[in-house]
């Protein structure tokens, strides 16, 4: 597989081309695992396994989950292909079939005839990974997601009992209620400005559909849950599938347009609209509600962050935490920058999802951006008073997703921990474990991992989830 004319191909951000197990006697320990962790650190990301015809980044590329299950002090790796019928297809015919979501490709007759995937649009499955309901779900945004074993055996897509039909496009990006356990989510289509929020209960059964009304089908990568509301940007930043088919530039960006912030009820009811100059985010950190007023804080930035380029230098644009406060009774909006540092994948601890919070966590550079995105730091804001603590892992290492985990013992945000895949070159990757009340202490742990873990999306701690159960 030759990958040298991709940019994002490169690195940390190439495919690794095995799955593999190893042990608790195969794994290096640096520090000390706390012994109350219980669970698996599971992270999704794109591992593309034959070469693309056209790559962008962060859309296109193989699902490939890497876990690693901890308990009693020790730990577990594990990564897994999600084995989709577009990945199938391709081993059984050992070529590249499907084109990437910028440039599609065709689907070859001989394929058809021979029972293979025909739809030309490749359900990567390799955006984010949950657990809820009881089960393990690995999710694209683009298509159903894949209901995944505890080991990571791809079992089925799962539509939920049928109330997923052809052509939805189930969210990648649920936000879990920690009062209720809904699964607050939506569903998408491809071809119309469909956009229907659906909540599922904690037992994994679908208990609510609220369909909204939206001008035209914009990228909506993210939502947002506060006590009565689900928030979500509605930015000027499109992506045309019949284009895709036609192998011309699919994606643009309309800015005189604007940004419109929609509150939609909960429990149904008349959404609530703001009007804003045109930004765009892939990621909220939290959101509640104060005072009649909906604060919400997420990652911003000026614009789309791709084009069917590949190297049009886009992906390098600012971006920093933020936060909004919506005026529900003046229809007010004020936005203003916490801090100055470039981050991404915005996380808060899930148990304070929706409510009010202290800690936002995300993955973050203190350096300038090369070739391509590099966060070498964990961050960790205080959202009242917009100071930072932040540990670097080194100048060209590059840290993913923090994910808070909460501790057994303590409610508080503070005494939980933060986990994420880092690689730094010079040492073997590792499973991070910072405190969460002392991020620039460094990490408690370093998990060692024999083989490379590349760079990848969205990660999640399943609580007491163990291999082979
Ligand atoms: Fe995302």
């Amino acid at each position: 597989m030759d990958l040298s004319r991709f940019p994002y191909l490169q690195g940390n951000y190439a495919p690794v081309a095995t799955e593999n197990d190893f042990d608790h006697h195969e794994l290096t320990i640096e520090g000390k695992i706390p012994h109350d962790l219980v669970g698996a650190f599971m992270r999704n990301g794109a591992n593309t396994a034959y070469e693309p015809n056209h790559y962008v980044y962060p859309l296109d590329g193989d699902g490939m989950i890497h876990a690693v299950y901890i308990k009693d002090g020790k730990a577990h790796y594990r990564n897994r292909w999600v084995q989709t019928s577009h990945l199938k297809t391709e081993r059984q015919f050992n070529r590249t079939l499907y084109g990437s979501c910028g440039k599609l490709m065709p689907v070859p007759q001989e394929v058809i005839d021979a029972g293979g995937e025909p739809n030309p649009l490749r359900n990567t499955s390799n955006t984010n990974v949950i657990q809820h309901g009881g089960k393990v779900l690995s999710m694209w945004e683009g298509g159903f997601p894949h209901l995944m074993s505890p080991g990571l055996d791809t079992v089925e897509l799962h539509d939920y009992e049928g109330a997923l039909k052809p052509g939805d496009a189930f969210f990648a990006h649920p936000k879990i209620c920690p009062d209720s356990g809904d699964m607050v989510t939506c569903i998408q289509r491809w071809e119309a400005p469909f956009f229907t929020v659906k909540i599922v209960d904690k037992n994994g059964q679908i208990i609510n559909s609220i369909p909204v009304d939206l001008p035209a089908k914009a990228i909506i990568h993210d939502l947002q849950i506060t006590e009565n509301y689900v928030i979500i940007f509605n930015s000027p930043g499109f992506h045309d599938l019949e284009k895709a088919k036609a192998g011309a530039d699919p994606f643009r960006w309309e800015p005189e347009k604007g940004t419109q912030v929609i509150a939609i009820p909960r429990k149904g009811g008349e959404p609530i609209w703001f009007q804003t100059d045109a930004f765009f985010s892939w990621h909220f950190c939290n959101g509640y509600e104060k005072d009649g007023k909906i604060i919400v804080d997420y990652v911003w930035m000026k614009q789309i962050p791709f084009t069917q380029a590949m190297d049009s230098g886009l992906e390098k644009q600012t971006r920093n935490m933020h936060r909004m406060t919506l005026d529900l009774t003046t229809k007010a909006v004020v936005d203003t920058k916490i801090g100055d540092i470039y981050c991404e994948f915005s996380r808060c601890a899930d148990n304070r999802c929706g409510k009010e919070y202290r800690y936002g966590f995300a993955t973050a550079s203190n350096r300038q951006w090369a070739d391509a995105h590099g966060y070498n730091c964990t961050l960790r804001y205080d959202m009242n008073t917009g100071e930072h603590q932040l540990w670097e892992y080194g100048p060209e290492a590059n840290a993913g997703e923090p994910v808070h985990v909460p501790n057994p013992n303590s409610d508080k945000e503070e005494d939980g921990y933060i986990m994420c895949y880092v690689y730094n070159p010079g040492e073997d990757p590792f499973l991070s474990i910072l405190s969460a009340g002392n991020i620039a202490a460094g990490p408690i742990a370093k998990i060692h991992i024999p083989v490379r873990v590349p760079n990848g999306f969205h990660a999640n701690w399943m609580q007491d989830l163990q291999l082979g159960e």
